[in-house]
């Protein structure tokens, strides 16, 4: 299973994804406004994120998604869709950010994607995030308390919806 454009595919999380996964998590920067990432990211958590991710596709309760680039098949970052609650997380390894491979991959996701509204929300300093997520056609909702605290204590996030 695959969703393309000209310059990216989307394809289910696999083993041969770990070591890109734990190199691009390992970044402070990449992992700052992530939940639930284990700070520091060790090549045993991208393995155990990676089984778990082939786990959730056999039960069809999440969507993670590897983003590559569609000419050399690199790794480029993740994306992923919860099926129950249509919520969307990604991140762009430290060096592909900043050249529209969120913004792209958010895109194909969500013409995937046939539930509505989908959701995705943000720390309240992401400011790339957001972008991304206007880029994307996702409007400004408000805010939320989540269940867990970003790295820095804060608790709130902007809320987004594609309706
Ligand atoms: C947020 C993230 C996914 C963006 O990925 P990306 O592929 O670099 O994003 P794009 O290139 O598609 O777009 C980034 C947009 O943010 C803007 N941007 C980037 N850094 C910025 C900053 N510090 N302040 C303001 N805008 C910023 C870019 O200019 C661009 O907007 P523009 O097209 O209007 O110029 C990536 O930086 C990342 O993985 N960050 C760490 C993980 C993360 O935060 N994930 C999201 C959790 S909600």
């Amino acid at each position: 299973m695959e969703i393309r454009d000209d310059e990216l595919v989307l394809r289910p999380i696999e083993a041969r994804d770990a070591d890109a996964i734990a190199a691009g998590l390992a970044d402070p920067e990449t992992s700052r406004y992530m939940l639930q990432i284990p700070t520091p990211y060790t090549p045993e958590d991208a393995r155990t994120w990676v089984a778990r991710c082939e786990q959730v596709w056999r039960d069809e309760t999440s969507y993670p998604f590897a983003i590559v680039d569609a000419a050399g098949g690199a790794f480029l970052g993740s994306i992923e869709l919860s099926g129950d609650s249509g919520s969307i997380g990604y991140w762009v390894a430290p060096e592909a950010q900043g050249r529209g491979v969120a913004t792209r991959a958010l895109r194909l996701l969500c013409g995937w994607a046939s539930q509505r509204p989908l959701r995705l929300t943000t720390h309240p300093d992401n400011v790339a995030s957001q972008r991304v997520a206007e880029k994307a056609g996702f409007r400004r909702i408000g805010t939320i308390t989540e269940e867990q605290r970003f790295r820095d204590g804060e608790r709130e996030s902007i809320l987004f919806e594609l309706p």
